[in-house]
């Protein structure tokens, strides 16, 4: 038990564990640390003969673990063709919105994380319900021919808005509902232990999209108020490069919320902004703000990212999900 919670913290705080390196089981693992190297990084930097001679371990083995250090921190080059091809291979899932999926540069991206923050109502679960439908369209119809993943944390999915809006685009509910694994997430380490467990879920399941909703909602609870600001910040940056990896590793999107409060007080400039702000300061992605308008309107606009248009967009919430809305 003592040991579990170690293992959260550490990880929480940013640091990689040697046991976090793929390949490397729980005895090898014991003996780097007895010999001293406690993350990954320490295994990177080493020399494999000097390893080899502390640990005990071949040098064939030694050889074998760095090399896998270095993969899983990345420190591998790629040839510009590589680049190309992996930006080639990036999806894009469909909001249901014309305006918005160009606002998004085509739509949702799989590789990354795409934040949608805003205040209550402005939207936010809707698009992870329609996003979750639309993952699982052919690629001409702007879907990836994929599962979704959605992780609650606030009870708010709901089955009945995943049938109607697969019926507006004439899909069998049916089978779109057998293709969205539900789970609920109950507390921070949870939420952490179910992203880990995705690390072996997604690539069995043909899952291009993860959704949480919110991924802010339990770290806000656990760590309030402004004295533990910084330890939540710390946690919430760990789960998300956590997220980011996971993004990458499988070629999945993923799309989380963060609610943020409206500030009555705050009389110019924009007023959503001064609370909470986005999460993602500190993570690559993709930022939307999310904002009411009247009647079903909601407006969006993408903060932070220059190869993105600027401006902003409105969409509408219907009765069959996310549409564009008429007027524009
Ligand atoms: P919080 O989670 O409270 O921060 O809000 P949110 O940003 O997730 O808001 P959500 O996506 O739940 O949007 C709520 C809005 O969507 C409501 O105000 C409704 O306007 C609209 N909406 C939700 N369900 C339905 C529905 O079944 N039919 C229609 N037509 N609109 C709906
Ligand atoms: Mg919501």
């Amino acid at each position: 038990m003592s040991e579990e919670k170690e293992t959260v913290k550490e990880r929480s705080s940013g640091f990689i564990s040697v046991r976090d390196i793929p390949g490397v089981g729980s005895s090898i693992a014991d003996k780097l640390e007895a010999a001293g190297y406690l993350s990954a990084w320490s295994i990177v930097v080493a020399r494999a003969e000097e390893l080899a001679e502390k640990t005990g371990l071949p040098v064939l083995t030694v050889q074998k673990i760095i090399e896998s250090a270095r993969k899983m921190l990345g420190i591998t080059f790629k040839t510009a063709r590589e680049v190309k091809q992996e930006r080639l291979n990036i999806g894009k899932i469909t909001t249901g919105s014309k305006s918005l999926d160009e606002l998004l540069g085509g739509g949702v991206e799989t590789k990354t994380i795409t934040e949608f923050f805003g205040e209550y109502g402005s939207g936010k679960t809707q698009i992870c319900h329609q996003l979750s439908v639309n993952v699982q369209l052919t690629p001409e119809k702007g879907g990836l021919n994929g599962r979704a993943v959605y992780i609650d944390t606030e009870g708010t999915f709901r089955w009945e808005r995943i049938e109607a809006m697969a019926r507006a685009i004439g899909l069998d509910p049916d089978k779109v509902m057998d293709n969205i694994y539900y789970m609920r997430a109950y507390n921070s380490d949870h939420q952490i232990a179910i992203v880990d467990e995705l690390f072996t879920f997604v690539p069995k399941n043909d899952v291009r999209l993860v959704v949480l909703d919110s991924v802010t909602s339990h770290f806000r609870a656990e760590y309030p108020g402004r004295e533990h600001l910084a330890e939540r910040q710390q946690k919430l940056n760990s789960h998300l490069h956590q997220l980011m990896r996971l993004a990458e590793a499988y070629n999945v999107a993923v799309v989380v919320t963060n609610q943020v409060m409206a500030r009555p007080d705050v009389f110019y400039g924009d007023p959503t902004t001064a609370v909470g702000g986005h999460v993602l300061a500190h993570t690559p992605g993709v930022r939307v703000q999310l904002r009411k308008s009247k009647g079903n309107k909601r407006i969006a606009r993408v903060v932070d990212a220059p190869h993105l248009p600027e401006g902003e967009v409105v969409f509408v919430i219907t009765e069959e999900g996310i549409r564009d809305s008429e007027e524009e």
